[in-house]
């Protein structure tokens, strides 16, 4: 630590998936080692970052708003005589570069996904040369190595990326432009970081990747593995009591994995496995590589495995050509599968993804009626899948405190979250809840004894 950076504050917002939550984690831990401490008043921040997405054009307008107020309160520090430095992070600062600092010229910094093991190098230079910095190569050096072994982590539960990237090019998506090619981190790391993590408490952990199923890392041996194996290798470690995995794609559901989660206790019942759509031609012109009846195939199979599994998608309504037909379609395939959790969206076009060349755009009005329907039927289930649970007795992660006294907050297996009344002390505990009622998006219930 150097006397220069000792005091020096750190404010990270983060914008959408989790791999980003882990990004900001991982960044902050970097920063650490640099002096930094973290803050969550914008006011304070000798830096901010924003870990930006780049999944949906709202989400990038969301960063330049947030940028022009980030300007008037470097202006208020800076007459009080206190430097701000300002970086954008994640999906957008990769796909518009330089743009970002022509468009607001508040930052200092933008820098990819692939380059934060840099960034208190970068900062350095920033500050010392008083330029702006544009970091967004795709390096061969391997990101992960670089980033602090060791983690502090404050909760039960916690994120690995275990994967990054994507090889599938959706033509809707950003993300094999933004995080690159498909990677998978060997065995050997992702061992290290489990182990430990679960040796400074956490108990839960999600392993992450864009295409998380996809992973085949490489063991001592050299030989590659699937998710499968790594997640019996992460099994066997003492004090992990839970794992899951996501986002995952039907094309690499392999009979492996859902055969872990038959016979693999720790293996969680929850799957997200996003489908986007249930007519054949849309998934076609979206290039997912799969039909509406393999997906419901799959789904067959898994069920077969493990008949309690809560199911969760990603819907996609509006993509360009779409009729009323293909989003009937949709419909039906969501009756079919009966999901316990969904994330839908308008079709957003992005630039540089061949749907947004596509004709026939389906207009706003009609995507917004679909949105309405579609999240009608899908909420509809969430709140029966949640309703079954109750009378039951499930085991219940407890991660943190709830915001009235006296009630904790955790996950069932089936990512639900539950409330209970209990005592602090059993933070980071598992224990049996009985379900006694449920509301639009949690459970409630009593510690059984
Ligand atoms: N428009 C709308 N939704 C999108 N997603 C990805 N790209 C787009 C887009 N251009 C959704 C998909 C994906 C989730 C992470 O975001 O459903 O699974
Ligand atoms: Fe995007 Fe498709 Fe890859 Fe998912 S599978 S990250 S939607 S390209």
């Amino acid at each position: 630590m150097t006397a220069d950076t000792a005091a020096k504050k750190v404010f990270i917002k983060t914008f959408g998936c989790q791999m980003n939550v882990y990004d900001s984690e991982r960044m902050t831990e970097a920063l650490a080692g640099d002096g930094y401490c973290e803050t969550t008043e914008l006011e304070d921040a000798d830096l901010v970052i924003l870990n930006t997405c780049h999944i949906r054009e709202k989400a990038v307008e969301k960063v330049y708003s947030d940028l022009g107020r980030i300007r008037d309160i470097r202006d208020r520090r800076r007459r009080d005589g206190k430097d701000t430095l300002v970086t954008v992070a994640g999906c957008v600062a990769q796909a518009e570069g330089a743009e970002i600092s022509r468009r607001s010229p508040v930052v200092d910094l933008v820098v990819g996904p692939q380059s934060y093991h840099r960034l208190p190098e970068l900062l350095k230079q920033s500050r010392e040369t008083g330029t702006r910095i544009v970091e967004t190569t795709f390096p061969d050096e391997e990101k992960f190595e670089h980033l602090t072994q060791k983690r502090q982590v404050r909760s039960a539960t916690a994120f690995l990326t275990i994967q990054e990237g994507c090889d599938k090019f959706c033509t809707f998506c950003v993300v094999p432009y933004t995080r690159g090619m498909e990677y998978s981190r060997s065995v050997a790391d992702v061992e290290k970081e489990a182990q430990n993590l679960v040796e400074s408490g956490v108990r839960e952990l999600t392993l992450l990747g864009q295409n998380v199923n996809a992973y085949h890392g490489v063991t001592e041996t050299g030989a590659e593995t699937t998710i499968a194996g790594l997640i019996r290798r992460l099994a066997r470690i003492d004090g992990l009591e839970r794992i899951r995995y996501m986002t995952s794609h039907p094309r690499n559901m392999s009979d492996d994995l859902i055969a872990a989660h038959a016979d693999e206790p720790k293996l969680m019942p929850y799957l997200h496995l996003p489908v986007q759509s249930g007519s054949n031609r849309i998934l076609a012109a979206m290039n997912r590589k799969h039909t509406a009846e393999e997906y419901l195939r799959i789904i067959e199979k898994v069920r077969a495995a493990r008949p309690d599994i809560a199911l969760s998608t990603d819907m996609i309504v509006g993509f360009p050509g779409e009729t009323d037909c293909d989003f009937e379609e949709t419909l039906a395939l969501v009756k079919t599968v009966g999901f316990a959790q969904s994330y839908s969206f308008k079709y957003s076009s992005r630039p540089g993804t061949p749907a947004a060349n596509m004709d026939e755009q389906v207009p706003d009005g009609v995507a917004s009626d679909r949105l309405t329907r579609l999240q009608y039927l899908l909420t509809n289930q969430q709140e029966r899948f949640n309703a079954q649970t109750v009378g039951q007795t499930i085991p219940v992660l407890f991660e943190r405190t709830g915001r009235n006294g006296g009630i904790l907050v955790g996950r069932s297996p089936y990512l639900q979250l539950v409330q209970a009344e209990a005592d602090a002390a059993l933070l980071g505990k598992i224990l049996p809840v009985a379900i006694r009622g449920h509301g639009p998006g949690s459970l409630s219930g009593v510690i059984a004894a």
